[in-house]
């Protein structure tokens, strides 16, 4: 398979394409019986930050799901997206009772969970992976878009193990990362697992 050419605004224009709730693609639909991502967080839970917001598809589905949402998205041009189709699925009557469920905000989510009073119940970590087990494989088609687009992002190379710690040092109830099974593991060990077939979420309590 040949590798498209990215260019800045390829990659924007095809994030803009696929960043849509309202009238959008079926990522944002999948059926929710077939989600881990909520019993990862379970039912003690209500209020999660999702600390890398991305397309903003797990924070979606969080809010399908039923639990408040405040997502991060430090990238001016995604946020600016999401944020769009946010707007969309809050005018829309049968998309708000979820969207309102749902804040995005610009910026480091680690800057705002270290200034926070309250800390968040729960944490959700979905770094970018810049290794695959095949490395000649091919990432999806939004993965290559996103990583191309966000590849002079230095904080985006972060260390997981860091903020991992950050996060679980101000958490109330749990920090879930989403991991690969290709991975390598952690120096931490996860209280519990989730495991899907390619995915696993990777639960950790404070
Ligand atoms: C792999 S993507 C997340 C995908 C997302 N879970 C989804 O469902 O679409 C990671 C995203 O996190 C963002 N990010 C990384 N570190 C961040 C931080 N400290 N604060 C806010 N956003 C961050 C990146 O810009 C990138 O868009």
């Amino acid at each position: 398979m040949m590798q498209p050419r990215w260019t800045d605004e390829s990659a924007q224009e095809y994030l803009r394409g696929i960043i849509r709730i309202v009238n959008g693609q079926s990522r944002y639909q999948r059926p929710l019986a077939r989600e881990l991502i909520g019993k990862a967080f379970g039912r003690g839970v209500t209020e999660i930050w999702d600390m890398t917001c991305g397309l903003g598809v797990d924070a979606w589905t969080l809010c399908r799901l039923g639990y408040r949402v405040r997502s991060f998205e430090r990238n001016p041009f995604l946020f600016d997206c999401l944020l769009k189709a946010k707007q969309e699925a809050d005018n829309d009557p049968s998309w708000r009772p979820i969207s309102a469920r749902w804040t995005i905000t610009l910026g480091d989510s680690f800057f705002y969970l270290a200034q926070e009073t309250t800390p968040p119940e729960a944490c959700y970590l979905d770094p970018m992976f810049v290794f695959t087990k095949n490395p000649t494989a091919l990432p999806k088609k939004e993965m290559q878009a996103l990583r191309f687009l966000l590849r002079h992002d230095e904080g985006n190379h972060f260390s997981v193990e860091e903020k991992l710690s950050q996060a679980l040092d101000r958490v109330q109830k749990r920090v879930v990362l989403k991991w690969h099974r290709h991975l390598p593991g952690l120096k931490r060990s996860p209280n519990q697992i989730i495991d899907g077939n390619r995915i696993m979420f990777l639960i950790f309590f404070p």
